[in-house]
C-alpha cells in the first residue's frame, strides 16, 4: 500500500491517509469510553451536546491541525518553531508531547485487557456466565489481578512499539484498509443482535431520547473533552499525521471524511452496547467495565458466541493499536526531529517511560484500588487530566494560534495549493477564532469557578 521514498515518508493514497488518521481516531475511546460517559452522563442528552462539540470545536480544530502539519512537514514542537520560533506557541508543541505520554500509559493498559479478553475468549474462561454480574465480577478480579494486568500492559505497548520502530505508515495505512471496514461489518452484525433483544428498545430510548434536565457543567466538560480523545486532537497526532501528506489533497473533505467516520462508529457502539444493557436490567453507569462485563455476557448467548466473542476483542485490540501507534509516534517523533535521536533509541527510551508511567494505572483497579486522592483514583486522575484539561487547553491554544498568529490567509493559501477550493474558508475562520476558543475557555472556566 504505502511506499516510502523519502526518509519522513508520504502517504501512499488519499483514502489510505483517511483511514489511518480514522484509525487514530477510531479506538477505545469509541467502543470502550464512549458507551460508559454516556452512561454515566444521562444517555441521550449528552449524545446531543457530544454532537454539537464535534462540529463547532473538533471539526475546525482537526483542520487546522493536518494544515499544520501539511505546512511545516514536522512533529508538533517543530511546526510551532517553524512558524513562530522562539514564541511561547513553542510550548503547545511540548503540552502535546507531554500529552501523548500520559495518554498512552493508560491507555495501554486498557488495551492490555483487551488483549486478554482474546485470549479469554479462546479459551472460553470470559464466555462462562449467563448474568452481566457475573461476568463482571470475573472482570473485576481480572483488572485486579497484579501480574495478569502488568504483563497485558507490557504485550500491549510492545506490539505498538514493535510497528513504531519498523515505520509506523506501511503497517497502519495497509491494516487500516482492511480492519476498519471489518470492524463496522461487525458492529453491524452486533447492533442487529442487540436490538432484537427482548426489553432493548428501552435502552434505544435512553441513548437517543435528550433529557435536559440531566444536562450541567460537568456534563458539558466532559462531552468536550471526549469530543478532543476520540478525534485525537489537542496534541498534534493528527498533526503529525497531516505532515505526511502531500500537497495534493484536499484536507476540508479529508477532514470531513475522519470526522464521520468517528462519530458514525461511536455511534453505532452506543446502538450495540445500551439496547444490551436494558435488556439485560443492568445499570448503564457502570465506568469502565461496562463494555467487557455487558459483552461477553451477550456473546455467551449467541449462536457461534465464542468466535463473535473473539472477533470483536480482536478487532478491539487492534482499534487500541492503531490509535496507540499515533499517540507513540508523536513522541517519538519529535525525539528523532528535535533531539536528532535514532528511531530505535527513541522507541526504547519512550516505551520505557510509558510502560514505568502505566503501572500506578494498571494497578488502580487492584493493589492501588484505595490510594485514592480526591476520590479517584490515579488511573482516574491521568485520564481526567489529559482528556479534560490538557487536551482541551492545546485544541484551545492550537485554534487561537492558527485563528489570529498565523492567520486564516495563511491557512487558505495552505489548503487551496493545487487549485483545490476551500468553500467553507469563511465559515472555518469564524469557528476557529472566535467560536472554538470561547467555547473551550468557557468550560474550563467554568470548571475552576465551580
Ligand atoms: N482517538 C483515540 C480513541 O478514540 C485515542 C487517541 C489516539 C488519541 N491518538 C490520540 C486521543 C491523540 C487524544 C490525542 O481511542
Amino acid at each position: 500500500m504505502n511506499v516510502n521514498n523519502n526518509s519522513r515518508g508520504i502517504w501512499k493514497s488519499r483514502m489510505g491517509f483517511i483511514l489511518a488518521a480514522s484509525g487514530s481516531a477510531i479506538g477505545l475511546g469509541n467502543v470502550w469510553k464512549f458507551p460508559y460517559i454516556v452512561g454515566e452522563n444521562g444517555g441521550g442528552a449528552f449524545v446531543l451536546i457530544y454532537l454539537v462539540c464535534i462540529l463547532i470545536i473538533g471539526f475546525p480544530i482537526m483542520l487546522a491541525e493536518f494544515t499544520l502539519g501539511r505546512k511545516t512537514q514536522l512533529n508538533p514542537v517543530g511546526a510551532f518553531q517553524k512558524l513562530a520560533p522562539g514564541t511561547a506557541w513553542v510550548g503547545i508543541g511540548y503540552m502535546g508531547v507531554i500529552a501523548g505520554l500520559l495518554i498512552m500509559s493508560f491507555y495501554a493498559v486498557v488495551g492490555g485487557w483487551t488483549l486478554a479478553y482474546i485470549v479469554k475468549s479462546v479459551t472460553h474462561s470470559v464466555l462462562e456466565f449467563q448474568t452481566p454480574q457475573q461476568a463482571g465480577e470475573f472482570f473485576g478480579d481480572f483488572i485486579g489481578n497484579t501480574q495478569e494486568v502488568l504483563f497485558y500492559h507490557a504485550m500491549f505497548l510492545a506490539l505498538c512499539l514493535f510497528i513504531v520502530v519498523r515505520g509506523v505508515r506501511g503497517g497502519i495505512e495497509k491494516a487500516c484498509d482492511i480492519l476498519m471496514p471489518t470492524l463496522l461489518v461487525i458492529l453491524v452484525i452486533l447492533m442487529i443482535r442487540s436490538l432484537t433483544l427482548p426489553g432493548a428498545m428501552e435502552g434505544v430510548k435512553f441513548y437517543l431520547y435528550p433529557d435536559f434536565s440531566k444536562i450541567n457543567g460537568q456534563v458539558v466538560m466532559v462531552a468536550l473533552g471526549h469530543a478532543f480523545f476520540s478525534l485525537s486532537l489537542g496534541m498534534g497526532a493528527m498533526l503529525t499525521y497531516g505532515s505526511y501528506l502531500s500537497e495534493k489533497e484536499n484536507l476540508a473533505s479529508a477532514t470531513a471524511y475522519v470526522v464521520f467516520f468517528d462519530t458514525m462508529i461511536a455511534l453505532l457502539v452506543g446502538m450495540v452496547i445500551f439496547p444490551a444493557v436494558f435488556a439485560m436490567g443492568l445499570e448503564p453507569a457502570q465506568g469502565p467495565g461496562l463494555v467487557f462485563s455487558v459483552l461477553p455476557a451477550v456473546f455467551t448467548n449467541l449462536p457461534f458466541g465464542t468466535f463473535i466473542s473473539i472477533i470483536f476483542f480482536t478487532l478491539l485490540a487492534i482499534a487500541a493499536l492503531t490509535s496507540g501507534i499515533s499517540l507513540i509516534e508523536v513522541v517519538v517523533a519529535y525525539f528523532i526531529d528535535q533531539r536528532g535521536w535514532g528511531r530505535k533509541k527513541a522507541v526504547v527510551v519512550v516505551g520505557a517511560i510509558i510502560f514505568i508511567l502505566g503501572i500506578p494505572s494498571a494497578l488502580s483497579f487492584g493493589l492501588l484500588a484505595d490510594a485514592k486522592f480526591m476520590e479517584m483514583t490515579f488511573f482516574d486522575h491521568v485520564d481526567n487530566i489529559t482528556s479534560n484539561y490538557l487536551l482541551p487547553l492545546g485544541g484551545m491554544l492550537t485554534a487561537i494560534f492558527t485563528g489570529w498568529i498565523w492567520g486564516v490567509p495563511a491557512v487558505r493559501n495552505e489548503i487551496e495549493k493545487y487549485k483545490i477550493r476551500f468553500h467553507g474558508a469563511a465559515i472555518w475562520g469564524f469557528l476557529i477564532r472566535y467560536i472554538t476558543p470561547l467555547a473551550v475557555a468557557c468550560v474550563l472556566l467554568a470548571k475552576f469557578f465551580k
